[in-house]
């Protein structure tokens, strides 16, 4: 069984320095695979970059024209796919934490799952050189999800994952508020709850030798008060259980 078309997403904000090398390295490793790269008009010209790359037949560029957060970033790159008929959308970072060499296990994944989750807390999934504070942060984020929302999941927070098309139509259509990573765990949440199947493959998640992370105090908090108001809110009107399909 064929999964269809697929196009990786990759947003950027400064990323001069690796973009061309996570592009280069996804399509040695994934060569039927499309690249759109959503640019928040980087100060570092990493728009100019993806510009060039998109000299290719198999890469795009959308310019957005400020920095809006990560999922802003994402719901245009998903309306782009869906507007240009992909199949299968993928979650990658720029910065080469995400291995494209490991995208096929993804997207092995999504022949029996809607949504694929690349995992660094399950068993054979791992980080490489971070701080032991990060690696709290994420497995914390992680532990407060499954307690608060009921989601039984065990990297909740992940940027890496393979979306099938009707997963995306529903999340479009229902939008998505939050910003920064906490988007991460707001789309697993909402997708779960529509009783899609979602399953966790492993990954090896390597810390970024080149550039700066944008993860910052803000992101934390609003992905902290995010997960309790979901959680309060869900405990009301007693959707915890996923919607039988
Ligand atoms: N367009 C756009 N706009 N891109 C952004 C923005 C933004 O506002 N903020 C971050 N990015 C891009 C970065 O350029 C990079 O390609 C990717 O999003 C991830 O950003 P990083 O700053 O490298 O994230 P990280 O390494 O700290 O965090 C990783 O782990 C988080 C927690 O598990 C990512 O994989 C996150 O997605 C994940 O939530
Ligand atoms: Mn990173």
């Amino acid at each position: 069984m064929s999964i269809g078309t697929v196009l990786v997403v990759i947003p950027t904000y400064n990323e001069l320095e690796n973009l061309a090398i996570i592009a280069g390295r996804l399509h040695a490793a994934v060569p039927e695979a499309h690249l759109l790269v959503v640019d928040d008009n980087s100060p570092d010209g990493t728009g100019k970059v993806a510009d060039e790359l998109a000299e290719q037949p198999w890469v795009d560029v959308l310019h957005r024209t400020g920095k809006d957060g990560l999922g802003a970033a994402y719901v245009a790159g998903f309306a782009w796919a869906r507007e240009h008929g992909y199949d299968v959308v993928v979650e990658m970072d720029a910065d080469g934490s995400h291995a494209p060499e490991q995208l096929p296990r993804l997207l092995a994944g999504l022949e029996h799952a809607d949504l694929v989750l690349g995992s660094r807390w399950v068993d054979g999934g791992e980080v490489v050189n971070w701080p032991k504070s990060r690696e709290l942060i994420s497995r914390g984020g992680s532990a407060y999800t499954r307690l608060v929302l009921g989601l039984p999941l065990r990297d909740a927070t992940g940027g890496f994952r393979a979306y099938r098309r009707p997963v995306l139509d529903e999340i479009l259509a229902q939008g998505i508020a939050s910003q920064g990573y906490c988007f991460q765990v707001d789309l697993a949440w909402q997708v779960w709850k529509a009783g899609y199947r979602v399953v966790e493959v492993p990954i090896t998640f390597v810390e970024r030798e080149r550039g700066e992370s944008k993860m910052s105090r803000a992101i934390v908090v609003e992905a902290l008060w995010r997960v309790t108001f979901w959680g309060a809110r869900s405990r009301r009107s007693r959707d915890r259980l996923p919607t039988r399909r």
